[in-house]
């Protein structure tokens, strides 16, 4: 079974969670882009819902195909989140972001009862940090930003190279205008510490791990699909 077979299964299962009326945050990926398209067939045959997009890129493809949006200003509490993740560990914390959108995806699945992770089987690992750490950063000030991660990486025994993401030859630049520094730390053992050092840097914005914030994991795999919940898992 080929990667976007997988990731259609898990954003099946993830779209069995969704019930008429509710007010749904929409990830952003390649796998949340299956569960749109999937979503849309429901919408066409007359299913309700209020869909709040974590991305341009993701509202763009809801308005091509049907999906009705609102802004979170609109709906600011929502009633569940469905979106992809770029690591998932055994606890359910991710990094996020590959796609650029972890600001927004943030805010949406905090502002949701529930947020519910699609992903195949590829994307858990054991301890995150296979995956580069992308920390989104205000581009005022971007060198010391920079140099306050080296430090506080440092002072958590994390190195690596900090890169500051391109778009051909200019930086890559969010939905909020801000940059983005992909940090390849390697093993992060201490994800929370980290977490905490970052938030307290005045430059970061925003970063990847999402901790105590997915509440569910609907993982594709070659033998089936598995939901994990919190520590261990078990099969649906
Ligand atoms: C977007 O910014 C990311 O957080 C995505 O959710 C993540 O990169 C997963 O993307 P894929 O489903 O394309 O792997």
């Amino acid at each position: 079974m080929d990667a976007r077979q997988l990731k259609i299964q898990a954003a099946s299962v993830a779209l069995e969670h969704v019930r008429p009326g509710m007010r749904l945050g929409i990830g952003t990926g390649s796998t949340a882009d299956e569960f749109v398209r999937l979503l849309a067939e429901k919408v066409e045959a007359g299913f309700e819902i209020k869909g709040v997009p974590t991305s341009e890129r993701t509202a763009g493809l809801c308005v091509e195909l049907g999906v009705p949006l609102f802004p979170l200003e609109e709906v600011p509490e929502l009633d569940l989140t469905v979106d992809g993740a770029d690591e998932v560990d055994r606890e359910l914390r991710l990094i996020k972001g590959g796609g650029g959108a972890l600001l927004r995806e943030k805010i949406v699945a905090c502002a949701s009862e529930k947020m519910i992770v699609i992903a195949d089987e590829s994307k858990i690992v054991d301890t995150l940090g296979r995956y580069p750490l992308p920390i989104e950063v205000n581009p005022f000030g971007l060198a010391s930003t920079r140099i306050a991660i080296e430090k506080v990486a440092s002072s958590l025994d994390l190195s690596g190279t900090i890169d500051l993401r391109m778009d051909r030859a200019v930086p890559y630049e969010t939905d909020g205008g801000h940059f983005i520094l992909d940090a390849s730390f390697g093993r992060i053992p201490d994800a929370e510490a980290l977490s905490s050092a970052l938030n307290a840097i005045p430059g970061v914005v925003e970063h990847g791990l999402f901790i105590g914030v997915a509440s569910e994991a609907i993982i594709a795999g070659p033998t089936g699909v598995k939901t994990m919940k919190n520590r261990g898992n078990q099969e649906i």
